[in-house]
């Protein structure tokens, strides 16, 4: 595990340091388990632990939206831009003061590495559909150093599990066509693609 912790990229560190100085750990619920893969060659356990967001992790929650911003300004400049950390801690924040928003952390040894985002909707019947209510799994990301080792799965297991003491049953998440290891991850996840949305942009 030590040596895997010394291959953390500084962004890791950057968290260790980010929840040395802020972090809030109530409400923790914490998952042992064993690491599916060897981790560099080495099996060995690790302590995933899920927990509620809470005022106060915006900071953190910066750095890990970063493992997915940055992936989508790379493929999608056009639709998105490079962040300002205190525009997207503001964000965070403003989401985290909200009923409506729901955000779990991931952490491995104490350290962040993931995070899941729920936004839940309610809309009234209209003429051509009828109410609903249902969840928007908005955001989710996984440090490149700790995937394919099940955190994303305990992520939405947890929010799942919130979601229906909710009494909601719809659970959603969208993903751009592009971005073909989500796509994967959603389905092995019991996601189901629903709608296709086409894009066009016109010459000048
Ligand atoms: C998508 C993402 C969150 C998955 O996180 P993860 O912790 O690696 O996922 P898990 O290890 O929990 O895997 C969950 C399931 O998806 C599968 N899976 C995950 N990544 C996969 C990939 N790249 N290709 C194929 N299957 C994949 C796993 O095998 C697992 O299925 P299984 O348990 O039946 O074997 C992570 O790749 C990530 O952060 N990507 C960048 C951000 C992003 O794209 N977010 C979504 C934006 S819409």
């Amino acid at each position: 595990m030590l040596h895997c912790e010394r291959l953390q990229r500084s962004k890791i560190r950057q968290l260790s340091m980010l929840r040395a100085n802020s972090f809030n750990v109530s409400g923790k619920v914490s998952i042992l388990g064993r690491l599916r893969r060897p981790c560099h060659g080495r099996e060995s356990s690790m302590s995933t632990t899920i927990r509620a967001a809470v005022l106060g992790d915006e900071a953190l929650l910066v750095v890990l939206n970063g493992f997915v911003h940055e992936l989508h300004v790379a493929n999608r400049p056009e639709y998105f831009k490079p962040t300002r950390a205190e525009h997207v801690s503001a964000w965070f924040r403003s989401i985290l003061q909200k009923s409506a928003g729901l955000i779990w952390i991931a952490e491995e040894d104490g350290v962040p590495v993931g995070y899941v985002l729920a936004l839940l909707h309610e809309r009234e019947e209209n003429p051509f559909r009828s109410a609903r209510r249902w969840c928007e799994i908005d955001q989710i990301a996984v440090d490149d150093k700790w995937r394919r080792r099940g955190i994303a799965r305990m992520l939405v297991q947890r929010a799942l599990t919130e979601i229906r003491r909710h009494g909601i049953r719809e659970v959603e998440m969208s993903s751009w066509s592009f971005n073909e290891a989500a796509h994967h991850a959603f389905r092995r996840l019991g996601f189901a693609p629903q709608i296709i949305r086409f894009g066009l942009t016109l010459p000048e």
